[in-house]
């Protein structure tokens, strides 16, 4: 226990520690976020030490019930720091050690401080990433609820941020929700990997008390035991495997938020965030600042910083403990807490923002269907059967994956006449005809469109209306009204698939 010095190192040094070097040391500041994983961890160790004779029932009893009471005080805010509490594990054994005098000082016993942050770091993430996988999935699931209930709105959808073509709006939302059930997934198996126990691994050696490591995972509800105990206190893999997760889905999260700003500009229109979610300028009465999706956009910097620091501080290790594995855990918070208000503060957004359909509609321009008007060319081509098998894929109906196949497969006897290249140049020549005309490509008549192919016919005029243009777009993951559907039902399969199993009871 402690020595002279304070320290429950103490018994080895003489000298004291500058204070300087005592700050620059200690990881209380942070570290005890942990109390309460700490103390979980030390009452499954205390029952470990009773089992291997280490400990005598009454003293294991007298340790859980001093933990129980060191637990109580930093539940209550009565927990008092001392000067020498280096880190969470010295804080809450010196503290034992007040409440239960020296029997405290048996609980270490064969325990390293190694296996102990470890333990202690596994057991917070494994709370942590089941709360942030339920954040995440309620935003995805804002998202598709928002999806569902604006089918029907079009606008214009970009490449290279240049109008490209027609699209539902559910469409846009829906490729971001995709994006995020990907994270959702992957965040299920980081906690696989978060999931094992590596106590009873020592300070490099392993237990040499035989403690049973079964019983503590058991006690401590682990999925599995660290192979190796020189790998289970050095290796960091589920931590940097959580920050690379944080690190892809704040980019996904920026991404979005980096369109929606654009799309609230007054240039662009398309939406208007609420009051709830933007800020005013101290300058400018009439602005009204996307900072929350501005926030969201610079918190992937953030975080993918924390990241690579994280990356570049293992790298150069030798094997097993290090003090630079110390740095893991500021990374683990900072990191935990971004992404909690950032998975929210988005699902707000998305929850309370306006559309504005009418300036999305307005926004849709001919040129955007000279895709369109290829297609039409390649489908004139198509004669008889295939023609209609053709055009009955395009309105093929909800339950998509038959409907489509359907139509692939009725259309593939007749292979189209002319082929796109052909067709491309074709509408290509039309745009340029428009262009120099000074009118919309829509507004081309017939003859003058006759002039550049003669397959061209009356039934053209379909192809200028957008409502008609998205529904040719049935195959699956297209931005059809059956694919959408479609693809709101596969999104809201995975939600339910990744629901977690009702909640394993909670360890002593
Ligand atoms: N505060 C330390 C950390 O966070 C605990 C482990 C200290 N181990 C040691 N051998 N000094 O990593």
């Amino acid at each position: 226990m402690a020595s002279e010095s304070g320290k429950l190192w103490g018994g080895r040094f003489a000298g004291a520690v500058d204070p300087i070097m005592e700050r620059f040391n200690a990881s209380i500041a942070y570290d005890r976020h942990l109390w309460e994983v700490d103390v979980q961890g030390s009452k499954a160790y205390s029952r470990g030490l009773e089992k291997a004779g280490l400990l005598t029932t009454a003293e294991r009893d007298q340790i859980l019930h001093g933990l129980d009471q060191v637990a109580e005080e930093w539940a209550q805010g009565t927990f008092k720091l001392h000067p020498n509490d280096e880190d969470i594990h010295t804080a809450n054994e010196r503290r034992l050690k007040e409440l239960v005098g020296d029997v405290a000082g048996k609980l270490h016993t064969g325990r390293s401080r190694n296996d102990q942050v470890v333990t202690d770091l596994r057991l917070w993430m494994r709370q942590t990433c089941t709360s942030l996988s339920g954040l995440l999935r309620e935003l995805i699931r804002t998202m598709v609820d928002r999806a569902e209930a604006e089918r029907d709105i079009l606008f214009p959808g970009y490449t290279h941020l240049q109008r490209a073509q027609p699209i539902r709006w559910s469409h846009w939302i829906l490729s971001h929700a995709v994006a995020l059930t990907r994270d959702s997934e992957r965040l299920l198996e980081v906690q696989k990997r978060i999931d094992v126990l590596p106590l009873g691994s020592g300070a490099i050696a392993g237990n040499p008390l035989g403690v049973d490591r079964e019983l503590l995972r058991a006690e401590l509800n682990f999925g599995a035991i660290t192979l190796n105990s020189m790998d289970a206190t050095s290796e960091r893999d589920f931590v940097v495997e959580f920050l690379f997760w944080a690190s892809l889905c704040a980019t996904h999260l920026s991404r979005m938020a980096e369109d929606l700003i654009l799309y609230s500009t007054k240039e662009f229109s398309f939406v208007q965030l609420s009051d709830a979610y933007s800020t005013g300028s101290s300058l400018m009465p009439q602005k009204k600042n996307p900072d929350s999706l501005e926030l969201i956009r610079s918190k992937a910097g953030r975080v993918f910083g924390r990241c690579a620091g994280l990356l570049m501080t293992l790298k150069g290790l030798p094997s097993t403990y290090n003090k630079d594995l110390q740095e893991d855990k500021e990374a683990v918070f900072e990191v935990s807490d971004t992404m909690s208000a950032v998975l929210q503060v988005a699902a707000g957004v998305i929850s309370t923002l306006q559309v504005h359909r009418e300036n999305m509609a307005r926004a849709l321009s001919p040129d955007m269907l000279a895709t369109d008007l290829a297609y039409y060319l390649v489908r004139k081509g198509v004669s008889g059967a295939g023609r209609v098998a053709a055009g009955r894929g395009r309105r093929a109906r909800a339950g998509g994956q038959a409907a489509g196949r359907d139509a692939v497969a009725q259309a593939a006897p007749c292979p189209p006449q002319m082929p796109f290249r052909r067709a491309h140049e074709a509408s290509g020549r039309a745009v340029v005809l428009a262009e120099s005309r000074g009118v919309a490509l829509s507004q081309l008549s017939l003859p003058e469109l006759q002039s550049i192919s003669p397959l061209f016919a009356g039934d053209v005029s379909r192809v200028w209306d957008y409502g008609h243009s998205v529904e040719q777009y049935s195959a699956l993951g297209g931005t059809a009204r059956a694919s959408v559907d479609w693809q709101i039902g596969q999104v809201r399969a995975l939600l339910r698939a990744q629901r977690p199993p009702s909640p394993a009871p909670a360890p002593q």
